[in-house]
């Protein structure tokens, strides 16, 4: 039987209508709508279209969203400068900030997120935030991770008992969600392996996974040998590839060779991509009302 379909796009937009409401109320109480600053370096054309996504998404649900645009020739100094006065109100007040990834490989990428206010950290990426999460108390969780859990809480995959195996460990996809699948309650208490470049025998553990995680950015890494039958395949990554009729966007899973040994599986594109969008709005409601104490 073919695996069933994990549609994060329709997931996502269900949350969005349920955020327009949430978004409206708060709103109405501080007589302003949360806002959002993203602040995107460079010209890289993925980017690009992912922050215009994100703040497309934003004016839906009734978010103000405000990209900054800097010069790829930025130097650390001038990007923590920037972040900084963004956060003492210089584009105007703001609930979350955002520095969208990659920057420039001249940059020292910790020191500009680190400038990010703990409670502005709409990504979850300050150290505060990351503690908070590792210790099962989180406050912003990255929106990649926290995506990935809905999807599956919401699809009915059970996580408690079972064999999570998570391709990638990067700190913004693979470390939050091993947290989040390992910790106590709904959407946890599964027993978690991260694999990542150094790990041997990719395949044999990738076998053992009842819930499998691609989290790596290479297009075809996991393959039809590497899925248990019946295993929850999902793919975090999103790759564009050149084809002989033009360019098209896939994740690190050979879709149609995985989906007909898997039980479920997201699709690229329209699996986790929209909800990380959706968690970053929930994440810029979240911020805008811990700050007015309405929660
Ligand atoms: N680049 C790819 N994913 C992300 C993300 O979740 N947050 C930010 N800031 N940049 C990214």
């Amino acid at each position: 039987m073919p695996a069933r379909i994990l549609d994060g796009k329709a997931l996502a937009g269900a949350i969005e209508e349920s955020l327009c409401d949430e978004v409206a109320a708060f709103t109405t109480a501080a007589g302003r709508a949360p806002r959002l600053v993203v602040v995107l370096v460079g010209e890289i054309a993925a980017s690009a279209s992912y922050v215009a996504a994100k703040a497309r998404a934003a004016a839906r649900v009734g978010i103000d969203a405000d990209v900054v645009r800097v010069a790829g020739s930025a130097d650390t100094a001038a990007l923590v400068a920037l972040v900084s006065e963004i956060a003492r109100g210089s584009h105007g007040p703001v609930d979350g900030i955002l520095v969208q990834l990659p920057l420039p490989r001249h940059v020292d990428t910790l020191a500009v997120l680190d400038a990010v206010p703990a409670d502005r950290d709409v990504d979850g990426f300050h150290p505060e935030n990351a503690g908070l999460l590792s210790q099962g108390r989180p406050r912003f969780i990255p929106c990649t991770a926290a995506g990935v859990q809905r999807l599956l809480v919401d699809a009915g995959i059970a996580t408690a008992g079972r064999r999570a195996v998570i391709v990638g460990r990067s700190d913004i996809v693979g470390k939050p969600l091993a947290l989040l699948l390992s910790a106590r309650g709904p959407g946890g208490d599964a027993t978690v392996t991260i694999c990542h470049s150094h790990t041997t025998d990719l395949a044999e553990h990738c076998r053992t996974a009842d819930i499998l995680v691609a989290a790596v950015g290479r297009p075809g890494l996991i393959t039809a040998e590497m899925v248990k039958p019946g295993a929850t395949v999902i793919d975090v990554g999103i790759n564009r590839v050149e084809t002989p009729t033009g360019s098209r966007l896939v994740g690190d899973v050979d879709f149609p060779a995985v989906a007909a040994v898997a039980g479920a599986i997201t699709p690229v594109p329209g699996g986790v991509g929209p909800l990380t969008v959706a968690m970053l709005l929930a994440n810029t409601l979240l911020a805008a009302e811990l700050r007015i104490g309405r929660r």
